[in-house]
């Protein structure tokens, strides 16, 4: 491990555009569970189809808002980890550095990263359900409350199957993915898309792909170097050897 992380730490001096990819297991230190882990995931408890489609939400409004509201609960009670703070703190030592996030919990931005896109936007953020605006509801306690504006209902401003995925945050992430010498991806499974083109897409484009995930992943074949390592583990690590001199 040591050398790999070395190995990655001298990419880094190197680098002048820095990438990384975040997914669920980049939050799992921080007490919020993954999709996919058997046990635990939340799709191995939950059926997708009945909670994140908007035919769900049309369904039974009341049922996806409560169990947004208690995952927003379980995001307002964790804390960024080392692995998020070391982020935070690259972000001021190479002249391009962002996180492209699956995440919606905003745990990089309270570290302290600055220039994060969020790819399936973000839990705290509501939307009107019929417009798709982000509204601020005036009753806040609706289950779910109503949009001000239309009197329609106020859905999780996340990204639901099915559907497309914020425009401007696809386009920034292509073209940071583009011209990026070196592209990290921590604690993604690889297997929703468009994020798992983007370990490809990079590669193809010159970038030196890393993995950082204690499990092989889809993703796996296309990286140059793998971590086995946890999120929280390797990131502060490297952030250690990092202000070695
Ligand atoms: P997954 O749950 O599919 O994958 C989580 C990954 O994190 C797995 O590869 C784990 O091995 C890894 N992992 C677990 N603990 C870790 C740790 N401490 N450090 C590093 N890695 C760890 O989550 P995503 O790939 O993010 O979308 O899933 C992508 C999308 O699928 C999510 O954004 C969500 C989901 O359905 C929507 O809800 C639209």
């Amino acid at each position: 491990m040591s050398e790999s992380i070395d190995e990655l730490a001298t990419r880094l001096r190197d680098a002048r555009s820095v990438v990384v990819l975040t997914g669920a297991g980049m939050a799992a230190e921080s007490g919020i569970p993954t999709f996919r882990e058997e046990q635990t995931g939340l799709w191995a408890r939950y059926r997708p189809e009945d909670l994140a489609t908007p035919q769900a939400f049309a369904r039974n409004p009341r049922l996806v808002w409560q169990w947004y509201a208690w995952r927003r609960e379980i995001v307002r009670h964790a804390e960024p980890h080392a692995g998020h703070l070391a982020l935070a703190a690259l972000e001021g030592r190479i002249p391009s550095f962002s996180v492209v996030t699956q995440n919606v919990d905003g745990l990089h931005q309270r570290a302290g990263s600055r220039r994060v896109v969020e790819m399936h936007g973000n839990i705290f953020v509501d939307r009107c359900f019929r417009e798709g605006d982000a509204v601020v509801p005036d009753d806040p306690q609706g289950e779910p409350p109503s949009c001000p504006r239309c009197g329609g209902p106020v859905r999780p401003g996340v990204v639901w199957f099915g559907e497309s995925l914020p425009e401007e945050a696809v386009a920034r992430s292509n073209s940071l993915l583009e011209s990026c010498d070196v592209l990290l991806v921590v604690g993604s499974s690889g297997l929703v898309w468009p994020a798992a083109g983007f370990p490809g897409l990079a590669r193809s484009r010159g970038a030196w792909v890393v993995e950082i995930n204690p499990e092989p992943t889809e993703s796996s074949g296309t990286a140059h170097l793998a971590l086995r390592e946890k999120a929280g583990t390797a990131l502060a690590r490297l952030a250690e050897v990092l202000r070695e001199p």
